[in-house]
């Protein structure tokens, strides 16, 4: 496939060989392990002479499709695929990280990564220092000798800030420290961290990648250097994405440039009624103009994505009234979906940190966090309308 085709076209022609039968659409190799023809094939592969299927939990001709077309998304070397996002994040920073290893992060990042930073890193004596969205000319201040990776999220979840990736790149470089974007909330179709001076980029596959709520999946890619040493971790510890979910992702990628526009736009037009709305203080969407980031949105991301925040009046109270009363978006954990979700962080996913730590990441007791779906946009809105009066 030449490196000129358009993301459309990379991301519905990047196919794996056809078979004896000259099926038009890819087949799904539901197996575990692959057969050798000999005793010398079977030395030879074990070590690494041929580029061959060995066992499913290194390589697999699906999820080496999936793969394969997330590096031509995302302009990347190399990558390896795994049953969740939260495992594409760990292994990145279990192969990548030493004991005594230290690492500058975003404050907002996802409740998960958070934990692994705060809880488990710190079991192998690797210590994480934390940004604020708005204190990136402090990031230089955080970084020690011992510093190895820089992590950010953009948009971040659920308060939709967004981090300047050029910015992030430049640190980087001149500190020949490692970033590390995970970019789940813009997919490749929106935004491409290594344009930016990435090293490496992580996906929640889960999420729009998938975009239908149906399986779990996650994805790292970057320098092939970085990826071998992640591809070694993996491949002994066994994180692997299962051959099914692959064969459903690379599938879902084909037709990511067309959902993710339509997402985009019913986002835009959810956003706009929220501004207009009298019970709503406060709106943020990297593509509405009073976004305090519009200016970098605008210059990193192809369009405003799928997430919509914004403060309802009322605090605690009224968020919790407004989900009662949704009756079309549904009330779910996952986000990324054809189906219109609405979560409210304060009551429910950060409900166990206290109002200053949860201030610090942007999450006011009435930020509500809607994933717009595919749903008609009048629909959604007259949900949205009906449940805020
Ligand atoms: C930004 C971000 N990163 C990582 C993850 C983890 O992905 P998974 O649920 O596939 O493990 C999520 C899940 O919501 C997420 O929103």
């Amino acid at each position: 496939m030449s490196k000129e085709n358009h993301f459309e076209t990379q991301a519905i022609r990047t196919q794996m060989e056809r078979s004896q039968y000259l099926e038009h659409s890819t087949p799904l190799h539901l197996t575990s392990s692959f057969v050798f023809e000999d005793a010398e094939d079977m030395r030879a592969s074990f070590a690494e002479e041929k580029e061959r299927n060995i066992y499913s939990r290194f390589t697999n001709p699906n999820t080496s499709e999936f793969v394969d077309k997330i590096c031509k998304l995302e302009g990347a070397e190399a990558g390896y695929a795994y049953a969740t996002g939260m495992s594409a994040v760990f292994s990145t920073f279990a192969a990548l990280l030493n004991a005594g290893d230290h690492v500058v992060s975003c404050r907002s990042v996802f409740g998960s990564t958070h934990s692994l930073f705060t809880k488990f890193l710190p079991k192998w004596n690797i210590e994480t220092s934390y940004f604020k969205v708005n204190e990136i000319d402090k990031i230089e201040s955080l970084i020690q000798p011992n510093t190895k990776i820089l992590y950010a999220e953009t948009p971040t979840n659920p308060a939709v800030d967004i981090l300047d990736l050029e910015l992030l790149g430049n640190i980087a470089k001149k500190h020949n420290l490692l970033l590390v974007i995970d970019n789940c909330f813009a997919t490749p179709y929106l935004q491409n961290p290594i344009k930016f001076g990435a090293d490496l980029v992580i996906h929640s596959a889960t999420k729009l990648i998938d975009g239908q709520g149906r399986v779990l999946g996650g994805v790292t890619v970057g320098k092939a250097d970085l990826i071998r040493e992640i591809y070694l971790f993996s491949r002994n510890t066994g994180p692997a994405l299962s051959p099914f979910n692959a064969w459903v992702l690379s599938k879902s990628l084909e037709t990511l440039s067309v959902r993710v526009d339509r997402h985009c736009e019913n986002a835009l037009k959810v956003a706009e009624f929220l501004e207009s709305h009298e019970n709503v203080q406060l709106v943020k969407y990297p593509f509405l103009k009073s976004h305090p980031q519009y200016g970098i949105a605008k210059k990193q991301m192809k369009k405003g994505g799928n997430i919509v925040a914004f403060e309802i009046k009322g605090g605690i109270e009224a968020g919790r009234q407004f989900l009662n009363k949704l009756q079309l978006l549904s009330l779910s954990a996952n986000l990324g979906d054809t189906r219109s979700i609405a979560t409210h962080p304060a009551s429910t996913t950060h409900s166990k940190l206290n109002e200053a730590d949860r201030l610090e990441v942007g999450i006011s007791d009435g930020l509500v966090r809607v994933s717009v779906g595919l749903e008609h946009y009048e629909d959604i809105i007259a949900d949205l309308n009906q449940a805020l009066g």
